[in-house]
Order: structure tokens, then C-alpha cells, then sequence
């Protein structure tokens, strides 16, 4: 697989053989064209590896095509739609299909393969040999230049890449680098430097889906819940920008995390606080009012029939009006203890950062890309695709489908 002489001619040469990568690289040569797939990684698709626990959660039935606000977060959620729409969770589960993976749906739409993440790898290198397609890995990208434009710019090469395999040129260049997270498998910034070589316009970047540190004198009292899990109602923003999810909250050493603090760490803006409502199934004053009237337990005994006892006990903690029999509190202390349980204040001081992101939120600004095809709109033949991209998923397969839905909407118009 390795190149012989200086400037091999490719009609397509593209950067990352991640999930969008290797998904462009397989339609695109299934449709005849002459590919080269680079990346400087010794193993291929270690995020897709490392995805859904090693099952890979690949994408999610409860995708709205119509709504991509409700499931990605950007500038501009909107500019997934016409990809989204004409590569659907549906199209990708047919593909897996016709390979013979077996999955199911976990949670809320999310389907995992049934045995391995590997699967999924291994279903897009056939499908990448079905299209002939040339992987130079682990190959490292020294330098990226456009050549002089020539008016039958569909057949010529545009793009001079130097590789620490020799040089190429391509007609088309298709950044697919991914975003910053888990820099010690391959995340580079490469993509975005290209970008900012061309000209593009970037969003700044943040770590998504990540969990949320805390002050370490404000967390001690919690950091003994570590392990601790519950059900949850997570909140954050204004009035105009509130998001709201249903789901687990962890305690961790550090801070909090689980799908609750995931999902909402791709929209907090840093120094904002978030809320927390630890008891949502429930409405808590009107228990402990009367469990008042008829109990002689601790409050902390009746508060551990709404949470975890542990959690119980480490709540009552915090106000020595909360350390006594239930019959004995004042209303207004179980008032204040309802309050505070449903709605948990507090302000993150950060997040763990890239090394337990799993993605990046920001990118390269999507007015500069056409929707239909992911081509640079003033760098004719310069594609952006995936995750390098100004569109972030929610937790549960989100991520790789817009990861297929732009690698295919790319390679359709390559
Ligand atoms: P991706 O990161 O897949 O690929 C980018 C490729 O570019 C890599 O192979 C990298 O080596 C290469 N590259 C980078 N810099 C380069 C350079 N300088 N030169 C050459 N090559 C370079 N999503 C989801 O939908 N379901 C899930 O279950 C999960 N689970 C999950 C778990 C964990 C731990 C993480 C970190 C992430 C997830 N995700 C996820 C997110 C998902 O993995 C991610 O959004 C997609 O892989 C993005 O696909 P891309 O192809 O854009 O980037």
C-alpha cells in the first residue's frame, strides 16, 4: 500500500479515517472515483473503537430529520438538515444490516451493536476495499497547498498534499481530522488549521460531552457520594436559552457526570450555574409535609425513600435543622430541604477537558460550507465533514450519524 513515486494523481485524497473518513472514502470510491485515505494514526477508528462502552452506540432511531435543533447543538443546527435527511439512521441501520451485524436499541433510540464496536469498523474497511479504495496509515501530513486554479477544474489536480510518504495531488481534499478530544488516540487540530489556511471562519472550540468539575473546599461533602447514581431533572441557561434532560446523574471524586451532566456540558457557558432536580418523580414537599404528620422517623430515614440513603444522609449534612426527627422539623426547614433537593444550584469551576471529552462543540463555521455537499463555498474542492464541523450531537449515536449523514451528502457530490 505504500507509494512508490513523488505526486501520485487521486481524485479524492481525504485527511482522517475516523467514522467520516472512512464512510466518504467507501461511497465516494464505490462511485468509481480514485481515493487515497490518509491518517497519521497507527490504529484505524479508535474513537469508533472506543464508542458506546466497545458496542458503538452507531446511531439513534429517534433522529428528527425535520427538527435537528432538538438533537445537535451549533451556530447553526439547521445546516444538518439536508444531510441528515438524505442519509437517515434508517439508511445506515440497512447498511449494517446487509453485513449481517446484530444490534438492538438500548435506551431512547440508541442502537449498539450486539458484540463489538469492531463490527462496525470492519464493515466500513470492506465496504472501503469494495470501492478500491488506497489507505496510507500511519502516514503524517506535512504541508497542504491549493495549486493554481485552472478552468477545467474537475478533472485536474487542485491540491498538493506532502505526506511523510511522498507527495499527491488530488482534484478534491476532504478534511476529516474530527474534533480535540482524547488527544492521546489521534485527536489533532489539523483540521482546523486547514481551515484557518483556506480562510474559514472557526467557532471556538469547547470540550462536549464532558463531565463537570467543582470547587475542591465546596465539593467535599459530596465527593464521599463518588460512585453514587440516580435519576434525574438537569438544567441550564436563561429563560429564552433553557435546555432541560431527563436522565443519570454520577458523582465522581471531582465533580459530577453521566449522561444528565454530559448532555447539558454541550450547552453550559462557563461561570453559569446549572440545576438539579435529584428528586423529579416527586413532589417532595408534599411528602415530607406528610410524612410530619404521621412519622417518627429521622428526616434522613424518610428522605431515603425518595434518594439513594447515602445521598439521604450526606443532604441532611448540610443544615443542622435537617438532623432531627421528622416530627420535631419545622415546616420551614422541610420546605427549605425540598427546595434545595429539587433544585440543586451550584457552578461548575470547569470541566474535565479533552482527555474525557467525548467530542469537541465548535468548529468550522457552517456559513462558509455548502449544506448539500460540505464543500468550502469560496475554496472550490476543499470539503469539511464530520466532526470537525460546527455541529455537535446529543449523547446516543447523534454524533456518528451526522459523522455518516456528511460523509455521504460529500461523497454523492464529489
Ligand atoms: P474521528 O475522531 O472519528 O476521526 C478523525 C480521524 O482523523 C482520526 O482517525 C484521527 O487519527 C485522524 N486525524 C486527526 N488528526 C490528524 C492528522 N493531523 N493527520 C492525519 N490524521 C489525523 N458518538 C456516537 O455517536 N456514539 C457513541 O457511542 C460515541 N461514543 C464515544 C465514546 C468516546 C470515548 C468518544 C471520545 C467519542 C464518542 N462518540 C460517540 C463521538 C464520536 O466518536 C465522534 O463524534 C466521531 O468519531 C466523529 O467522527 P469523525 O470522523 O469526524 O472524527
Amino acid at each position: 500500500m505504500s507509494p512508490s513515486n513523488a505526486s501520485l494523481q487521486f481524485d479524492v485524497v481525504i485527511i482522517g479515517a475516523g467514522a467520516a473518513g472512512l464512510f466518504c472514502a467507501a461511497q465516494a470510491g464505490q462511485r468509481g472515483l480514485k481515493i487515497l485515505l490518509i491518517d497519521h494514526a497507527t490504529k484505524v477508528a479508535e474513537k469508533i473503537r472506543i464508542s458506546g462502552g466497545g458496542r458503538s452506540n452507531f446511531t439513534n432511531r429517534d433522529l428528527d430529520v425535520r427538527a435537528p435543533h432538538k438533537h445537535f447543538v451549533g451556530q447553526n443546527p439547521q445546516f444538518c438538515r439536508s444531510a441528515l435527511s438524505r442519509f437517515t439512521p434508517a439508511d445506515f441501520v440497512a447498511l449494517v444490516d446487509k453485513h449481517g451485524i446484530a444490534h438492538h436499541e438500548k435506551h431512547k433510540g440508541q442502537l449498539f451493536a450486539d458484540h463489538s464496536a469492531e463490527d462496525i469498523i470492519a464493515m466500513l474497511l470492506a465496504e472501503c476495499q469494495a470501492g478500491h479504495v488506497e489507505r496510507w496509515q500511519p502516514c503524517t501530513v506535512k504541508n497542504v497547498e491549493k495549486m493554481a486554479d485552472s478552468a477545467d477544474a474537475t478533472s485536474v489536480a487542485r491540491y498538493q498534499i506532502d505526506t511523510d510518504r511522498g507527495r499527491v495531488q488530488a482534484t478534491n481534499l476532504v478534511i476529516a481530522t474530527g474534533g480535540l478530544s482524547i488527544p492521546k488516540i489521534g485527536a489533532t487540530d489539523l483540521g482546523y488549521r486547514l481551515a484557518q489556511q483556506f480562510g474559514l471562519k472557526l467557532v471556538t472550540r469547547e470540550p462536549g460531552l464532558v463531565p463537570m468539575t467543582f470547587d475542591g473546599a465546596s465539593w467535599a461533602p459530596y465527593a464521599q457520594l463518588a460512585g453514587l447514581a440516580l435519576p434525574v431533572v438537569i438544567g441550564t441557561g436563561s429563560r429564552k436559552t433553557r435546555m432541560e434532560f431527563n436522565e443519570d446523574l454520577l458523582f465522581t471524586h471531582r465533580g459530577l457526570s453521566g449522561p444528565a451532566i454530559l448532555q447539558i456540558s454541550s450547552y453550559w457557558q462557563t461561570g453559569t450555574p446549572i440545576d438539579i432536580n435529584l428528586a423529579p418523580e416527586l413532589d417532595v414537599t408534599e411528602h415530607l409535609l406528610a410524612a410530619k404528620q404521621r412519622s417518627r422517623k429521622l428526616i434522613a430515614n424518610e428522605l431515603a425513600a425518595i434518594v439513594p440513603a447515602r445521598l439521604a444522609d450526606a443532604w441532611v449534612a448540610q443544615d443542622p435543622d435537617w438532623q432531627r426527627p421528622i416530627a420535631e422539623a419545622s415546616d420551614k426547614a422541610l420546605l427549605r430541604l425540598a427546595e434545595r433537593l429539587t433544585c440543586w444550584q451550584l457552578t461548575p469551576t470547569g470541566t474535565e477537558g479533552y482527555k474525557k471529552a467525548e467530542v469537541t462543540v465548535g468548529g468550522v463555521d457552517t456559513s462558509e460550507l455548502s449544506q448539500q455537499s460540505m464543500e468550502a463555498k469560496r475554496v472550490p474542492g476543499l470539503y469539511f465533514i464530520g466532526e470537525v464541523v460546527d455541529i455537535t450531537g446529543w449523547l446516543g449515536g447523534y454524533n456518528f450519524q451526522w459523522a455518516w449523514a456528511s460523509a455521504a451528502a460529500c461523497a454523492k457530490s464529489l
